[in-house]
């Protein structure tokens, strides 16, 4: 029997009205789940899912800035989320590399900022289409994965998502979208298991990303060192996520 993560990455997606209106439906479906539920909304929905109280839906923050405090206009710090009452946070999100600078470097502060502030912080790394059509998947996923975790110390409060950039729904629309084998998923989070053993983070918890649906998740779960899912469009509609936790109930 596994216990797994199920994370909602709902992006720039719904205002707080729309996100207090989500919870109200989909609670009874999380107070069911044996799987521990995860809902990442935009800032401005935070409070809106805190206040909700609802049993078995935790909140998550989609980023967080390194400095403690200052002169960053639009930035969010540590303990801005943690008196909002947020309990994990996304580092590292592929489109945050793309987009907003998130390089290596950046994410490492991050995640030693989110670690050191007590959250449960879920490190994205994943390869590009190039990338991977290139044999380069096992070097960048070291490359991300190092740099980041070289800067804190083994921790439970760190989870991993894989998201290879070529299967999330956003990725690159000039690329073509697939979605990964069951044995490449296989084989790709045993090596993230290698590496992180090797820095002494032999529990953490590796998530897939990227087009995890009702659908395919049934399937992905039963993978050994699959411990859960970071879900972007799956997890904005209701009955969507409801039967992806339906699905993967008796896992
Ligand atoms: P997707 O997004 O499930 O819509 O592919 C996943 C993610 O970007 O975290």
């Amino acid at each position: 029997m596994k216990k797994l993560i199920l994370a909602a990455n709902w992006k720039m997606n719904k205002t707080a009205t729309d996100a207090a209106a989500f919870v109200s439906s989909f609670e009874e479906f999380a107070a069911k789940s044996k799987h521990t539920i995860v809902i990442c909304p935009s800032f401005t929905s935070i409070f809106a899912l805190v206040n909700a109280k609802a049993k078995n839906i935790h909140v998550g923050a989609q980023n967080i800035f390194f400095e403690s405090k200052g002169t960053y206009t639009g930035e969010i710090s540590s303990s801005m989320l943690a008196d909002a009452g947020v309990e994990y946070v996304i580092v590292g999100h592929s489109e945050r590399r793309a987009m907003f600078g998130d390089t290596n470097e950046v994410v490492a502060k991050k995640l030693k900022v989110a670690i050191e502030g007590g959250f449960k912080a879920i490190l994205c790394i994943g390869e590009t289409y190039d990338e991977k059509l290139n044999k380069q998947t096992k070097k960048v996923l070291k490359t991300q994965l190092e740099s980041a975790i070289k800067g804190v110390s083994a921790t439970e409060n760190l989870t991993v998502a894989y998201e290879p950039v070529w299967a999330i729904s956003s990725g690159d629309p000039t690329k073509p979208k697939m979605t990964p084998t069951n044995d490449e998923i296989a084989k790709t989070h045993l090596f993230i298991k290698g590496i992180l053993e090797k820095y002494g983070f032999n529990k953490t918890k590796i998530l897939y990303g990227g087009s995890a649906n009702d659908k395919n998740c049934e399937e992905f779960a039963k993978i050994e060192n699959v411990d859960g899912f970071l879900i972007g469009g799956a997890s904005l509609e209701v009955e969507k996520f409801a039967s992806m936790l339906k699905a993967v109930e008796k896992i």
